[in-house]
């Protein structure tokens, strides 16, 4: 009979450091935030642009509100973005893609960084012209199980900084507020510390597209 030391050193022997996972958490770890281009490939970010086109074609989208799911106010002064929630379960093929590599990451983290993720929850989101959304943290709506957040664009191939929407991420440095202006490109992948970072997005000139989330602890 195997001992329980003999399996924990064998699931050791299994685990293979992988480069791209250790990069994020290096920088999540130095900066509270990370910025990863291409975590989705050209192809998977037009299949998840369009199944969130035809969805919100199809009027699925609301109108993103504030505050907690039982003090829910739209307030069209602070965010002007209409949402879908995921979910996984009954997910298409692009939202099961889309799962399967957040999934990953999640294992990845939970495994090297004892973060201890159990719960995620993800929407579509589409800025119509014009929209953008104040300065804020994540943690606002009495969530504190909010752990990091995620931003995955899903912008078209021919995006330009002319279309506006760029996310901008508040952090303190030596007691200096600083500041980091990010495009929100076609499969990027913007992670930050959702308790910590203050942030908000810049008024839109063209429809953006993305899905953001969260990876939330107990
Ligand atoms: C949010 C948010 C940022 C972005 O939905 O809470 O801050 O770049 N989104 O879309
Ligand atoms: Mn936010």
């Amino acid at each position: 009979m195997e001992s329980k030391n003999t399996i924990e050193l064998f699931e050791q022997l299994d685990f293979k450091e992988n480069p791209f996972y250790e990069k994020i958490i290096t920088n999540l770890v130095d900066h509270q935030y990370c910025i990863v281009d291409d975590f989705f490939d050209l192809e998977e970010v037009a299949m998840l642009r369009d199944s969130l086109k035809a969805k919100f074609e199809e009027s699925q989208f609301k109108k993103a509100a504030i505050g907690n799911k039982t003090n829910e106010v739209v307030a069209k002064s602070i965010r002007g973005d209409f949402i879908l929630w995921l979910n996984e379960a009954e997910g298409g093929e692009a939202e099961k893609l889309f799962f399967t590599k957040i999934n990953s990451l999640v294992e990845y983290l939970n495994k090297t960084c004892f973060l201890g993720i159990l719960t995620k929850e993800f929407h579509y989101a589409l800025y119509p012209e014009g929209t953008f959304y104040q300065r804020h943290l994540d943690t606002f709506q009495n969530d504190g199980r909010r752990k990091l957040s995620l931003v995955c664009y899903l912008n078209e191939e021919d995006w330009k900084p002319e279309n506006g929407g760029e996310l901008v991420i508040y952090s303190q440095e030596n007691d200096l507020e600083i500041y980091k202006s990010i495009y929100p490109m076609p499969g990027r992948v913007v992670i930050f510390e959702s308790q910590v970072l203050e942030h908000e997005v810049k008024p839109v000139k063209t429809a953006r597209l993305s899905i953001t989330g969260w990876l939330k602890t107990r």
